[in-house]
């Protein structure tokens, strides 16, 4: 069950020309499980129409507040009390004007006024108006009184000016939406996520590497990121794209990780090591591509450094987590490397089956704690177990 599965969303649509873009966040929202009532403005409705919106939404289309069959079908207030979240894109410099104004002359404006749920605005307007003290201005005092932006994408505009003020990526809009109403036990945390494989070099064509996708390390980084903390993910190669709001820092080898993920860890709160990084590396990668031709090649491997043992001799206050992935007597292993690498827990899956584990999109984990506790969790989506993670991992770690 995703974060919108059962939410009322309302989308206020205003008078920009990326009002198109409405209906595709109407599209995903739906997809995401969330109950979609469309507000458009009367400019709003210039640039695309409200059969479209009640089509995708399947909801009634409100669109003035004066209009006798809108008001008593979809009632201004009615709206603003069913919404779990109030989302305004594309939000023009008018409407951001209006609410930092306390102007409710419409039905969008009205609805803003009335509500108590999270109001998250994503803006789209020419670079200039963007730029302008007071838009720029505005924003700040709405921010202060508790409303959430996602900040324009830069790029080409339909005016033809290029810079900040292009209505963020679908995504992006909708990530953010999916942190605003998230509730934030991390909040004040540090995180760092490590995700995906390594891969090691035996010549300047070739490497050896693992079958992490880093679903499950994307998804832990996601979670993290929902509930409150600060996250920075240490990714290793991997088709992924970086998520949003947060630090990604792409690295290849072991070596390279274990530069990156001790950098970043100095000051963290804590380290989850997702990341299955190869134990092994060429002891010497060939310079030169190794050519097929009388091949006599042996492959002298050396081990890698083990980052989460490294890290567990200098632990300080830090928290740290690793993931065993086994394919045999999983708690025994699993247990063993907790003591180890000395954790504070231990996720542990089971990579023999093919439902769950690498690549999939499932998991199902078993949490060893070093005083014995075990928590299950049984098979759901890598975000689902990513939740329950953190969960369990705060109830049993963060508030001693
Ligand atoms: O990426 P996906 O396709 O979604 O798959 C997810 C997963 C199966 C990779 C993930 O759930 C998982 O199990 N990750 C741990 C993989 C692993 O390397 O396990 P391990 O049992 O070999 O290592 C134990 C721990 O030591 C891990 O936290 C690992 O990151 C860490 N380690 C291992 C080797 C090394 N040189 N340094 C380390 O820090």
């Amino acid at each position: 069950m995703g974060i919108f599965s059962g939410k009322e969303v309302v989308l206020g649509v205003t008078g920009g020309i990326a009002a198109y873009k409405a209906c595709e966040i109407v599209r995903e929202l739906r997809k995401d499980s969330a109950n979609v009532h469309v507000v458009l403005t009367r400019s709003g409705s210039q640039f695309i129409t409200p059969l479209t919106l009640q089509t995708l939404s399947k909801n009634p289309v409100a669109t003035d507040l004066f209009d006798l069959i809108s008001e008593s079908e979809i009632g201004h207030i009615s709206l603003a009390q069913r919404a779990h979240l109030l989302l305004i894109a594309p939000a023009t410099a008018n409407i951001i004007g209006k609410v930092r104004n306390g102007i409710a002359d419409d039905m969008l404006s009205t609805v803003v006024m009335a509500t108590t749920a999270p109001v998250l605005f994503a803006p789209a307007m020419n670079t200039q108006m963007y730029a302008s003290a007071a838009v720029q201005d505005n924003m700040a005092v709405l921010r202060s009184r508790g409303y959430h932006f996602v900040e324009p994408d830069e790029g080409e505009l339909a005016c033809g000016t290029v810079g900040p003020g292009r209505l963020a990526d679908v995504d992006k809009i909708l990530e953010m939406a999916r942190i605003v109403l998230s509730e934030k036990p991390l909040s004040g945390k540090k995180v760092i996520v490590s995700a995906g494989p390594t891969a090691e070099a035996l010549d300047p064509v070739r490497f050896f590497s693992n079958r992490s996708s880093g679903k499950m390390g994307y998804a832990m980084a996601r979670a993290a990121r929902r509930m409150g903390a600060q996250v920075t993910l240490v990714s290793g190669p991997g088709a992924i794209p970086a998520p949003h709001f947060m630090d990604t820092i792409r690295v290849r080898t072991a070596d390279e990780m274990f530069s990156a993920v001790s950098r970043a860890s100095a000051d963290a709160d804590v380290v989850v090591m997702c990341a299955a990084v190869a134990d092994f590396k060429a002891k010497k990668a060939a310079p030169a591509k190794i050519k097929k031709d009388g091949f006599d090649y042996r492959l002298e491997l050396s081990p890698t450094v083990d980052i989460l043992e490294t890290l567990g001799k200098k632990k300080g206050k830090r928290i740290l987590v690793g993931f065993a992935a086994e394919t045999d007597d999983l708690t025994t292993n699993a247990r063993e490397k907790m003591r180890r690498k000395n954790l504070d827990a231990i996720v542990a899956n089971d990579v023999s089956r093919a439902d769950i584990g690498f690549e999939s999109d499932d998991n199902e984990v078993r949490i060893f704690f070093p005083d014995g506790e075990i928590r299950e969790l049984p098979l759901a989506t890598k975000e689902g177990i990513a939740v329950g993670v953190w969960l369990a991992l705060n109830g049993k770690l963060f508030r001693r």
